[in-house]
């Protein structure tokens, strides 16, 4: 394997604002866009698992541990929920910013009939919301620049479901849909957006997954598809990629061939059931990767008026 400190591909003059920098996923991005000579504002609020108060500021550790390293970083301990905050001190301190990585997250898991409605709005509120409001304060800079790379963090949990997780899959798949419309209004001003589902060991896996397995799960792994997506030379955009325990696959949507028929024929509910099976087969399936390619089958079967 290659050692990413001698890497080709760097971040000099790049500035990086990486959210939930205090520990985990987000201390790893932080650190390896550092070495690679990127300046690093490394946001947290230092809150615990579920999003309550935490008297600590873990993000002061990774940032004394990237400047012992020869890097360069800044603390940010606002949270994503005034996410401007964040984008103005990245301004103010390194007077760009070029690279966000939306990252900081909360779990509030419980069985769906015993959730309530706060359990429901603060997940959405640091995930979704979050995200939105440190992309949103960035975005104008990356347009006046001509360049931006935005990186969200989805789940497992939003692209399958997961049984106790409501709020935090809706949220999740939720930022998906975000990525592919920002990757669409953001490329011709050079901005590229994708999503990774990671699986690391953090705090965030205590209690759903064995010890030993979980030291396999090195948030390590995953920076570098991070720190590649969000490199110059990499031109996706838009992409959604599963990453964890050294695994790394791009996901997207597939669709049946369908069943269809004349828009000016009747259909009824035994129609449905008759034709199920062609509905629901793969054999012959499609891989529509826009809402054009996704919307020909059906214009396709229009009459002329
Ligand atoms: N651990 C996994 O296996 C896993 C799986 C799927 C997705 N993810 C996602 O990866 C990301 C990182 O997760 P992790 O496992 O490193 O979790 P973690 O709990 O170790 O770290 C999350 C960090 O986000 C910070 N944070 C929370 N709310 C914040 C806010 N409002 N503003 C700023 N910072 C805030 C926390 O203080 C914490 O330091 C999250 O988005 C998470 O949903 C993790």
């Amino acid at each position: 394997m290659n050692d990413s400190t001698q890497s080709p591909l760097r971040f000099d003059d790049k500035v990086v604002v990486v959210t939930g920098a205090g520990m985990g996923l987000g201390a790893s991005h932080a650190k390896l866009f550092a070495s690679l000579g990127a300046k690093v504002v490394a946001n947290d609020l230092g809150v615990n698992r579920d999003g309550t108060a935490d008297t600590s500021a873990p993000v002061d550790d990774v940032v004394a541990q990237i400047i012992s390293d020869g890097g360069i970083a800044v603390a940010s301990y606002d949270s994503v929920e005034v996410g401007e905050r964040i984008i103005e001190q990245a301004i103010r301190e390194f007077g760009r910013v070029d690279i966000v990585i939306n990252n900081a997250g909360i779990i509030r898991d419980k069985s769906f009939h015993k959730m309530e409605l706060d359990e429901w709005q603060s997940v959405q509120d640091v995930h979704v919301n979050g995200a939105y409001r440190v992309t949103r304060a960035a975005w104008p800079y990356m347009r006046k620049q001509g360049y931006g790379r935005v990186l969200f963090t989805a789940s497992a949990s939003g692209l399958y479901g997961n049984f106790g997780q409501a709020n935090y899959s809706a949220a999740k798949a939720g930022l998906f849909g975000l990525t592919r419309t920002l990757a669409i209004e953001g490329a011709t001003k050079n901005i590229q957006c994708n999503i990774i589902a990671p699986m690391l060991d953090s705090r965030m896996l205590v209690g759903l997954m064995p010890d030993q397995y979980r030291k396999q799960l090195k948030p390590e792994l995953v920076s570098p598809l991070a720190a590649y997506l969000c490199h110059e030379a990499c031109e996706e955009n838009g992409s959604l990629y599963e990453v964890g325990a050294g695994w790394y696959a791009k996901v997207r949507w597939q669709r049946s061939d369908g069943f269809g028929q004349s828009p000016l024929a009747e259909v009824s509910i035994d129609d449905i059931a008759e034709n199920w099976q062609a509905i629901n087969s793969f054999d012959q399936a499609h891989f529509p990767k826009d809402t054009k390619e996704a919307g020909a089958v059906m214009y396709k079967n229009l009459v002329k008026p």
